[in-house]
């Protein structure tokens, strides 16, 4: 007897961090904290066909409607690792179709959007199955780690802390957010090709890393900091931890026992402007994932302002204008 296809669709964003994840322990738990903000422009579409009761598993991936086979491996292997646990996946033709509102690979988070709108989808099949019994969040963590924070919003903190009750290693919780004005993310695609390193790589590093204790501690003190400029809305203070952070991530990226660098000449170009920025009045600070794109974060009432400032002196830069926004959530 043929059975009918189950069949879903999510959006998720991908998610800027403020506090970054660097170095894993266990499976796929960070060896520090993490905090982030939520994205709302930059957000990938998944849909899900299932068919389940099959001989083995199968799956077939499409990225903007072409097939790919490096996104597609590393689907397999996700799936499968779900599969030790939630054996029903091991007998499934899956068909995933997914596509992306900014470019992947070049250090916006498409992995925390992916993995995040896919976790979605598996997870809805496996309630439908009657057999769920994590979090949607712990199921994405599973895939990419930022990706269990796309799926809390607008601030999402992920990993063990003494400073933030409830928090864990499994999955992400809301990081409490009510004394801070509405912020905005513009980033800079200074770079949209396909990044040297991936993150994955990258976190591998940290596991001989000759700084990894002092990063430990770093965060430890940086979370007391963020909780307090998030309690008092205090977005200087704010902005000070997240350049911090930036440059701390690309400094161990360089002084990793095999170093490497992500950032080009016109990502230190805008970094110097955007301090000259600052000095001028303006307040925005700037961040980095692993790659060169830059994200600058500010208040969202000055996001025009600094956009304007930034094409007077960069005048063919391209940019995404983006602020915090809502979690991934499913469609169908
Ligand atoms: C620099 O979540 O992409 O963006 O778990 O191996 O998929 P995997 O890594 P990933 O790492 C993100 C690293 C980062 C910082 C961050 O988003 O916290």
């Amino acid at each position: 007897m043929s059975q009918h296809p189950f069949y879903y669709k999510a959006k998720s964003p991908s998610n800027i961090a403020f506090i970054k994840y660097w170095g894993k322990k266990n499976t796929q738990e960070p060896i520090n904290p993490s905090m982030s903000m939520t994205l709302e422009n930059c957000y990938t579409l998944t849909e899900l066909t299932v068919l389940a009761g099959q001989e083995d598993i199968k799956v077939d991936f499409f990225l903007d409607g072409m097939m790919n086979e490096k996104f597609q491996l590393r689907v397999i292997k996700y799936i499968k690792s779900l599969g030790e646990k939630y054996p029903v996946l091991n007998h499934c033709h899956f068909k995933i179709e997914t596509s992306n509102t900014f470019p992947h690979s070049s250090g916006i988070a498409s992995s925390a959007s992916g993995f995040s709108a896919l976790a979605l989808c598996l997870g809805a099949f496996l309630k439908d199955q009657g057999i769920l019994n994590d979090s949607v969040s712990s199921l994405a963590r599973l895939g990419s780690g930022s990706a269990c924070r796309s799926l809390v919003s607008p601030f999402a903190f992920w990993g063990n802390s003494d400073e933030v009750i409830g928090s864990s290693d499994e999955e992400a919780i809301e990081f409490p957010c009510e004394a801070m004005p509405e912020l905005s993310d513009i980033i800079f695609l200074l770079e949209t090709k396909e990044k040297s390193h991936s993150s994955s790589l990258g976190h591998e590093e940290m596991n001989f890393h000759p700084y990894k204790k002092v990063r430990i501690e770093q965060v430890k003190r940086r979370i007391k900091e963020l909780k307090s400029a998030f309690s008092k809305g205090d977005f200087s203070s704010l902005g000070k931890i997240i350049e911090e952070e930036a440059l701390e991530l690309h400094a161990l990226m360089m002084t990793s026992p095999h170093p490497f660098w992500l950032m080009s000449p016109e990502t230190l170009n805008l970094m110097n402007y955007i301090k000259e920025l600052r000095i001028g009045g303006l307040d925005a600070f700037f961040t980095l994932d692993a790659g060169a794109n830059l994200h600058l974060i500010s208040l969202k009432k000055d996001q025009d302002k600094i956009i304007e400032k930034v094409k007077e002196k960069f005048p063919a830069i391209n940019f995404i204008k983006d602020s915090q926004g809502q979690a991934g959530h499913l469609l169908v």
